[in-house]
């Protein structure tokens, strides 16, 4: 966006359904099976099922298909793997995957594709494919390989930035602290695994494929198989959660569309569970150094955030740990940096709240650590060191409220009850610690496209290639369309998740409901303006409610109004507010947990969410958002650990019943307050992003409520029983 908007349609609530707590309009398809997800688009295809390599880095020395293919059912067995064992799941323009490598950098890593007439011939003639490998020694382990690591390319965070000087501040400071965290590598791991069915029709390419970002990752597919863009189409209308793993092109796609075309029949590929495990991406493991210096009174003289993370050879991602740490704090000596270490584990990318995620479990509980050692209250350390404006940059916030946050969560939680000194409050065996911290995310805005049409009687047809990952893409915009042409929730039909549509960003970043919101609100003001038109009327003054245009005292039906349906098409764009400005929405987390004081289990008893994100398009599915969110963090505090064999470096852990995700008895009690907002830089909507904020800093209040709890302060994560005692 350009210029900061005044006011926003939607401010006006003619219609009186934006940010109502709306149920789902996909709800009762998805609870009666009948929202079709990828896998289940036909009933009337070949099966292919992926073959992984067993080893962690080496080359493939020969295959043998033979047992393979006697087995009954089996069609072929597609080796060639050199097009598909590159794994571009980053996102962005990807180069095309480079032909004649035998090389293995990970177990797991794609090798064949065995097609079947039925699932159960594929897999059999899967297991039945030898394999020889010359296997080379490999690099498993962060530690071990901490020595060679090397400074990434710059990404949408720098790899490096300092100003001041930090060491300086440190030496000169009347209380530092100076610790380090280490979080596991973890798994995305979405309910539905990754699947496409591939068909051709003549040149073109169809794909219902379970994938987050449709327009970038067309344009990824043509560029895997080498052909037109215009010749891809990607369908997918329901997506069963991505947390990141599905940004990109997963590779059961790109092999399903050369086994096809070669094959002339549809293909189905699904991933096992372990094989979305160990083929898709993981979140890196981090190594992170936090240095605070302080004076006193608590005002920090100097932040240092220092992260090692991993990734294959030749990948640029790293785990942005330091992202959150830029702008949340004051400080004039700062250090943010990022190193890599490459390791033959699974391809690290992005995954839900890249960066804040792990990041704040550092800097929010290093936090915690300076705030007990200035004898100072957690909540009033961090108001002690909040900017007026960006810390960095020296620009303005767009919008701000993380006091406001804390000081709501502090009176809603009962935070006075707080014992300060740790282990002061036991119920029998069970030791009682309450914690917060703080929660940022950054607000982003990615170019999108809309199409909405009114017609004559009123009704509302919203078109974009935004997806809608369980998140409420659906609801949310049927309620922006419904609220600015004057339309009941129930007149408006959104179509999401087909590349025929209009170009949307997709559901990444949390950026979905912002930027494709963004162009839906675009779409309807220009059916307003020719509305307003029609009326004789300035767009300013008209109001569309329930079917009818309304202008000064005159009431005239839509019907009467147009000859036949009007369609518009909308368009946003990051610009110069997205440049002016730092955006990012806020939050606190309170948690209550109880540590065994034999046993050293804990149990979380419960967690407050404070939340300023803006104007919240729905309370409702944000409200889920927030408490996935929270859940999530639970897990990376509590649960959640990706166990590599440090021989080949291989997912031990590859299914969810060893991978532990929080689970109904892990979250008793969880609730969620919004603080109201608008932020009026960051799009017309007055929103900001909301999918990834409850993550951050969710884990880190856990922690902190941990170590209030008994005392101790573990800085491994997951902080599992056996590092409490
Ligand atoms: Mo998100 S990790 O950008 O799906």
């Amino acid at each position: 966006m350009d210029a900061p908007v005044e006011t926003s349609l939607l401010d006006t609530g003619a219609q009186g359904i934006i940010g109502k707590p709306l149920d789902r309009i996909d709800g009762p398809l998805k609870v009666a099976g009948k929202a079709i997800y990828a896998a289940e688009q036909d009933a009337n295809t070949l099966h292919g099922v992926l073959v992984g390599a067993r080893i962690g880095k080496g080359r493939v020395a020969a295959i043998n298909e033979a047992a393979t293919l006697a087995t009954p059912g089996v069609i072929r067995v597609f080796t060639d793997f050199e097009t598909f064992a590159r794994n571009p799941q980053q996102g962005g323009e990807e180069e095309a995957p480079t032909q004649g490598v035998r090389e293995i950098a990970y177990v797991g890593q794609p090798l064949a594709l065995v097609v079947a007439e039925n699932l159960e011939a594929a897999r059999e003639g899967a297991e039945a494919l030898v394999i020889a490998y010359e296997e080379e020694a490999g690099a498993f382990e962060r530690e071990a390989h901490a020595a060679e690591c090397e400074t990434p390319p710059d990404a949408s965070t720098p790899a490096h930035s300092s100003q001041g000087d930090l060491d300086r501040a440190m030496a000169d400071a009347a209380v530092t602290i100076d610790v380090t965290y280490t979080t596991p590598s973890q798994s995305n791991a979405p309910m539905e695994p990754h699947a496409t069915i591939a068909r051709w029709d003549g040149d073109n390419l169809i794909l219902h494929t379970a994938n987050q970002m449709l327009a970038s990752c067309r344009k990824q597919m043509a560029d895997a198989l080498g052909i037109e863009e215009t010749n891809v189409r990607l369908i997918a209308p329901y997506v069963g959660g991505g947390f990141g793993s599905k940004l990109g092109i997963a590779p059961e796609a790109v092999a399903a569309a050369l086994a096809a075309r070669e094959l002339g029949r549809p293909i189905k590929a699904v991933m096992s569970r372990p094989q979305v495990f160990e083929a898709t991406v993981r979140r890196s493991d981090t190594r992170q150094r936090i240095r605070l210096a302080a004076g006193h009174d608590g005002r920090l003289t100097a932040i240092g955030h220092e992260t090692l993370a991993s990734n294959l050879d030749g990948e640029d991602f790293f785990e942005p740990a330091g992202i959150a740490t830029h702008f949340l704090y004051a400080g004039e000596n700062r250090s943010i940096t990022h190193d890599l270490v490459r390791l033959n584990l699974t391809l690290s990318g992005s995954m839900r709240c890249p960066g804040e995620a792990v990041g704040m479990l550092a800097l929010e509980c290093a936090m915690d650590e300076l705030a007990e050692a200035l004898g100072m209250d957690p909540i009033a350390l961090r108001k002690a060191n909040e900017p007026e404006r960006d810390p960095e940059q020296d620009i303005p916030f767009s919008s701000r409220n993380l006091i406001a946050c804390m000081d709501r969560g502090a009176k809603e939680f009962g935070w006075d009850r707080r014992d300060p000194t740790p282990g002061g409050r036991r119920e029998g065996e069970w030791l009682i610690g309450l914690g917060m911290a703080a929660a940022a995310r950054s607000n982003l805005m990615q170019r999108s496209a809309a199409r909405v049409t009114l017609r004559r009687d009123g009704a509302v047809i919203v078109e974009t290639d935004m997806t809608d990952i369980g998140t409420g893409s659906y609801t949310i915009l049927a309620q922006i369309a419904g609220e600015m042409l004057g339309a009941p929730i129930g007149r408006v039909q959104v179509s999401l998740g087909d590349t025929d549509l209009p170009p949307a960003a997709g559901s990444g970043g949390s950026w979905g409901a912002n930027s494709a919101g963004s162009a839906v609100y675009a779409a309807c003001e220009a059916i307003r303006a020719k509305l307003a038109g029609a009326m004789g009327a300035s767009p300013g003054d008209l109001t569309l409610k329930d079917g009818e245009a309304i202008a000064g005292n005159r009431h005239v039906r839509i019907a009467d109004l147009i000859d036949g349906d009007l369609t518009e098409e909308g368009a946003i764009r990051p610009g110069k507010t997205d440049e002016a400005f730092t955006q990012a929405a806020f939050g606190a987390h309170f948690a209550e947990v109880a540590v065994n004081a034999v046993t050293g289990e804990t149990r979380v008893r419960r967690m407050l969410g404070v939340f300023a994100a803006g104007r919240i398009l729905n309370e409702k599915t944000a409200r889920s958002q927030c408490l996935g969110g929270m859940t999530f963090g639970l897990g990376a505090a509590l649960t959640e650990e990706l166990v590599h064999d440090i021989r080949n470096g291989k997912c031990v852990n590859h299914d969810l019943a060893e991978y532990h995700v929080p689970a109904n008895a892990d979250v008793p009690q969880q609730e969620v307050i919004f603080i109201e907002e608008r932020d009026h830089a960051a799009n017309p909507m007055l929103t900001k992003g909301i999918g990834e904020l409850g993550i951050s800093g969710a884990g880190a209040a856990i922690a902190n409520a941990i170590h209030n709890a008994c005392g101790v302060r573990v800085r491994d994560y997951p902080l599992t029983l056996d590092k409490l005692l």
